[in-house]
């Protein structure tokens, strides 16, 4: 067992594959289905020819830069177990880090609505009603793919999310939201081609945003004024490249507006807030 774990990580390591020796073990996992401790014991134990026959097609996928979230099928993700498949953009960890700014966020404490707009697998929407179940939480992707995953995730969670198809808020009229959080498509359209090779994985739907990547930010943050209740946020993430030049753009336009880092240091997560007066006086 410890061998092909052994042999596997040389191997994806050869490929250029990063986090090799992470994957050799979670592919170990994945294609025995036994814990840390039961391997541990196990380590010396030759494996079942079925069982390396298992092992080599998942570690033949990854050798061909398949994402490993799709060959293990699930990964954990901001409190919530989430399905991915090529339906929805692979949750990233450092959107988990905007769930932890948007839930520690005063101004939250007592939103009643919450929206995300561009929920991919469900990924903000069901970490932020797992957190808060009291809240009505609200998401709109205009993917019918990736809402199709979206509700699978919510099932599996148990958690009750309404799913909208439709154009950032469009599908939302009439309603007003004490948060508004988005991870809309930001890279910049420049940057087809040069992305890791899973990225292709991701669909191209979930990715790009238009020259400088800040598209679909700008015409989401044009139609938040009129769904944002009193005080209301609009939490953001975007790229490291552009997120400070929106964040200034937002504050030309009656928005306060600030930037926040990741844990890499890096400054892509905008908070943002109508300035006095700006806002509409409904409860959300
Ligand atoms: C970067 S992915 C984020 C997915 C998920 N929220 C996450 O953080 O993992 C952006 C999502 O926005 C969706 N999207 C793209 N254009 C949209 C639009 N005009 N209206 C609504 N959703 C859109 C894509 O289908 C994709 O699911």
């Amino acid at each position: 067992m410890r061998e092909w774990q052994s042999r596997a990580a040389v191997r994806l390591e050869a490929a250029g594959v990063p986090s090799a020796h992470s994957d050799a073990e979670a592919l170990l996992e994945a294609g025995t289905g036994l814990g840390r401790t039961a391997r541990l014991l196990r380590a010396q134990e030759a494996l079942h020819p079925e069982t390396r026959q298992r092992l080599d097609a998942l570690l033949a996928r990854r050798l061909a830069r398949e994402p490993l979230q799709y060959l293990l099928g699930e990964v954990e993700w901001g409190g919530v177990r989430l399905r991915c498949d090529p339906r929805a953009l692979i949750p990233r960890p450092e959107t988990e880090w905007l769930l932890h700014l948007a839930l520690h966020d005063p101004a939250t404490a007592r939103a009643v609505q919450v929206a995300d707009i561009g929920t991919g697998t469900g990924a903000l929407a069901l970490g932020w009603k797992a957190a808060r179940p009291q809240t009505r939480v609200t998401a709109t992707d205009l993917s019918a793919d990736a809402l199709a995953l979206a509700r699978e995730n919510a099932a599996l969670n148990g958690l009750d999310v309404s799913f909208y198809q439709g154009d950032l808020l469009a599908p939302l009229t009439g309603q007003t939201f004490g948060l508004i959080l988005s991870n809309p498509p930001y890279l910049p359209d420049q940057d087809r081609g040069t992305l890791a090779p899973e990225v292709d994985h991701d669909p191209a739907l979930a990715l790009y945003g238009g020259p400088d990547g800040l598209t679909l930010a700008r015409r989401l943050a044009a139609q938040a004024p009129a769904r944002l209740a009193a005080g209301g946020v609009l939490w953001l993430e975007l790229d490291g490249r552009n997120a400070p030049a929106f964040a200034a753009e937002l504050a030309g336009q009656g928005w306060q507006a600030a930037v926040h880092a990741d844990l890499t240091g890096r400054q892509r997560f905008v908070r943002a807030v109508r300035a006095e007066g700006q806002g509409l006086k409904v409860k959300g």
